[in-house]
Parts: C-alpha cells; structure tokens; sequence
C-alpha cells in the first residue's frame, strides 16, 4: 500500500472499537485496505470511566487494522460522541471595497476566521470541533454553496459549529495518545454517520439521521441541503439489553443474546413461543415468553424515538424534514424497528449501510459501521475540497498532513 493518500478512522464506541485504514485513490474513491476490530471496554455512554482499559482496547484495535494490511499507519482521525458535544449556527460577513470581486479560499477563510473569533470556546470550557460552512449568500441574494471563482461585492456564510466540552475532549485525545497513536483529527459521529449514509438529494429535502449504538444515539438533522442540528443523547441499546437482564434476571451476556437472536421493535411481533434461560447464578432453567422479550424491546425503543420525536418538536424541525428519518448504527439491525419508528415519527424511514466505498464489504456493509466508514468519507472530502480548487494533486504523506492541518480550521 503506497502512503500517500492512506486515512485512518479510529471509530472508539462503547461496544467496540473499530479501525479502518483507507486508501484514496487517483480519481478520489476510498478504499478500505486494514480493518481491525475488538470489543471496547472502560467507555459508558460516550464518557471514559477506565482510561487505561480504552488506552488498550485502543492499542488491540490499531494492531489487528495493521497486520490486515500489512503496514504501520502513520496517525488517526478519532471519533466523538456522548451528551458532551454540542452545537450551534452562526452567520458572518465580509464587504469587499470594490463592486466586483472574484471569491477565493482566502476570503472562505476570512469568513470562517471571523466565526471562529467569536466563539472563544475556552472562556466556556469548550474545544472547537467542526466549522462547517452550510451556505454562502452573494450580495444579500443569491444563495450558493460554492462560491468560489463567482464575482460578488459581499458575501455572508452561514455555518454549523460542533463544539466538546474540553475536559472530555482533552480526556479522548489523553487515551489515544496513551496508546502510542498519533491523533491527526477528530470527527463528531453524528457528522460521519450522516455522510456515510445519506444521499444529497436527502439533505436537500431535509432528512433526520439516528445513530443507534450500544451507549449513545446520534442524532443529526439536515435541511436545505447542509447540517442544521447534531446531538449525541446518552441512550441506546445497552439499556435494551439491561432491560432485559433486569427484566428476567438473566446476566447482561444471556440478555444481549436472547435480544439479538429472538428480538424484535414490534410487540405486536411477539409469540406464545417459550425460551429457556438461566437466571443470574441459577442452576435451573426458567422460561420466558417471546412476547415479553419483544415488550421490553419495543418499550425502552419507543422511548428513544419519543426522547428524540420530543426534542425535534422542541426545536421546530419536524415540518422541515421531509425526507423522513435514517436508522443506523448496531440497533438499526433490529427486526421491525423501521416499521415501529414509522408509527412514532409518522414519516418515512430508512435503514442507512455505508455506501460510497470499496473493500472490507463483507464486514462494514452493515449499519454499525456508518460512524467508521464516514469518517474516513469525511476525511477524504475534507481534503478534496481545497485540491479540487487549486488544482494540485498531493504526494506524499507530509503534503497530505500539512493539508490537512492547513485546513483544520476551515472545516
Ligand atoms: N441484530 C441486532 N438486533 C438488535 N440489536 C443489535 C443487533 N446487532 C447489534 N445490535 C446492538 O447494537 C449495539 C451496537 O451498535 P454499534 O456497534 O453501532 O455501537 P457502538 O459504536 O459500539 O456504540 P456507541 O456508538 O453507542 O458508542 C449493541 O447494543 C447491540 O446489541
Ligand atoms: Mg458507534
């Protein structure tokens, strides 16, 4: 594998820890050439409760993607989710002294300056994660998304800002950096599962992305065609799971299988069947109901999509997404939750896979991997956009890394 245009996406979740290696080719298609993955350990809901325990199953994850391919990596994007992100909109100006003018990157990052002077996030305890430009407006009128080589005497961008708490920030950075890797960026997963799975016609309709993974549902909102909301609620199929151990007290690995071998959204799915199971530290079976198990599920599920049903009313997007509602993320994969989130939502839904890769299908074709695979989407965008500007391709990894630092702040 060349190491000119190598990513690497380091997707630390709360059931496992993923990382991709991807290859970007010359005419811009990423392929993925390394996967390793094991399962996590020490993190809660998006939140580091045993440093050291993440700092290794971190360590585990980037091995196992090395000897896959074959080749030492040279740094990650890490991913970031948990109650701890958060978000906002902000607009900014810039008049130029003359009627005419052709826009350049330079005055996009005289805007994105502007916005990222005035967020003083430290005075808040808050790290800057993405400055995403949403869209620029010419003249007071016309409205684009890339304005670059167009001539205006003004130009407004409006921008979509993801902000961490810093602790939690400095505290992700810490583990990673405590297992010998390099961090060269960081993604909000709400960002990288929506570019994962999403099409542009979606966003243009507006469209809800719900990230289901096994501590925290990722909720990001498109409208107009650019990200309008994200948010990382502390919920998610863990609680499914201890539901059910709760429930039939069964240990939490007897609940997480009786839920993914027997389980479905819909109560009314349910059977008269009987399952045999052992209770915590019994020697003698119990039996349970299918529909009891199916109950559980469907009850802490609707739950979720109430939780975050509440909080688009709260915010008045539910009128403005018309493209309906993408399930991603593990839970995604649970039987009927596209037919339950339909009855909650009253609009349509999708199951959302990563799509716009090569390699590795047979294990990331699969809604748990959108946060994955999007990051390394994302990255590559990210550094797409300048070169297709200027016109230069990159060599070398150092060119590729000065990019991408050269633009950190852009995005
Ligand atoms: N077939 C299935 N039916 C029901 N639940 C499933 C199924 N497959 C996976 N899950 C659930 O999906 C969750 C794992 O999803 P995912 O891999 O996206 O989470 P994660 O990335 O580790 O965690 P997070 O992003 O929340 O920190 C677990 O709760 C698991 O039980
Ligand atoms: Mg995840």
């Amino acid at each position: 594998m060349g190491k000119e245009n190598i990513i690497v996406a380091l997707d630390i979740g709360t059931s496992k820890i993923t990382t991709l290696i991807g290859d970007i080719d010359d005419t811009g298609e990423l392929h993925i050439v390394g996967f390793g993955e094991v399962p996590s350990s020490g993190i809660e809901k998006g939140v580091i409760v045993q440093p050291a325990a993440v700092s290794s199953a971190i360590r585990k994850s980037v091995d196992a993607a090395e000897n896959v391919a074959g080749s030492k990596i040279g740094g990650v994007i890490a991913n970031i989710s948990g109650a701890h992100l958060e978000c906002r909109n902000d607009t900014e100006k810039v008049e130029f002294n003359t009627k005419q003018k052709q826009i350049t990157v330079a005055d996009l990052n005289q805007l994105m300056e502007k916005v990222s002077q005035k967020l003083q996030p430290h005075k808040d305890n808050l790290e800057v994660i993405h400055i995403l430009p949403q869209k620029y407006i010419l003249d007071d009128e016309d409205e684009v998304i890339d304005p670059i080589g167009l001539f205006a005497s003004k130009i407004e961008g409006r921008f979509h800002i993801v902000l961490d708490r810093l602790n939690a920030f400095t505290n992700l950075k810490k583990v990673i950096e405590n297992a010998g890797i390099k961090v060269i960026d960081f993604v909000a997963n709400p960002i990288a599962s929506s570019t994962a799975v999403l099409y542009p016609e979606e966003k243009e309709m507006g469209i809800v992305v719900l990230d289901i993974g096994a501590g925290t549902t990722d909720v990001a909102v498109y409208k107009d065609g650019s990200i309008e909301y994200i948010r990382s609620l502390p919920v998610g199929g863990n609680q499914i799971t201890m539901d059910i151990a709760h429930r039939f007290k069964v240990s939490k690995e007897e609940a997480e299988k009786l839920k993914i071998e027997y389980g479905s959204a819909l109560a009314e799915t349910g059977t008269e069947d009987v399952i045999e199971v052992f209770p915590r530290g019994g020697d003698e079976p119990i039996q349970i109901e299918h529909s009891e198990l199916v109950d559980t599920i469907e009850a802490r599920l609707s739950e979720i999509f109430e939780i975050v049903k509440k909080e688009l009313n709260t915010l008045g997007y539910s009128s403005s997404v018309q493209g309906g509602v993408v399930l991603t993320g593990g839970v995604a994969n649970t039987p009927y939750i596209k037919d339950l989130a339909e009855s909650i939502f009253f609009t349509d839904v999708r199951i959302g896979k990563p799509k716009n890769y090569t390699g590795f299908s047979d294990k990331v074709a699969y809604p748990q991997y959108a946060t994955s695979v999007g990051m390394l989407l994302f990255a590559k965008n990210k550094i797409s956009i300048p070169l297709a500007t200027t016109g230069h391709n990159p060599s070398g990894m150092d060119i590729f890394r000065s990019l991408i630092e050269k633009i950190k702040n852009i995005f």
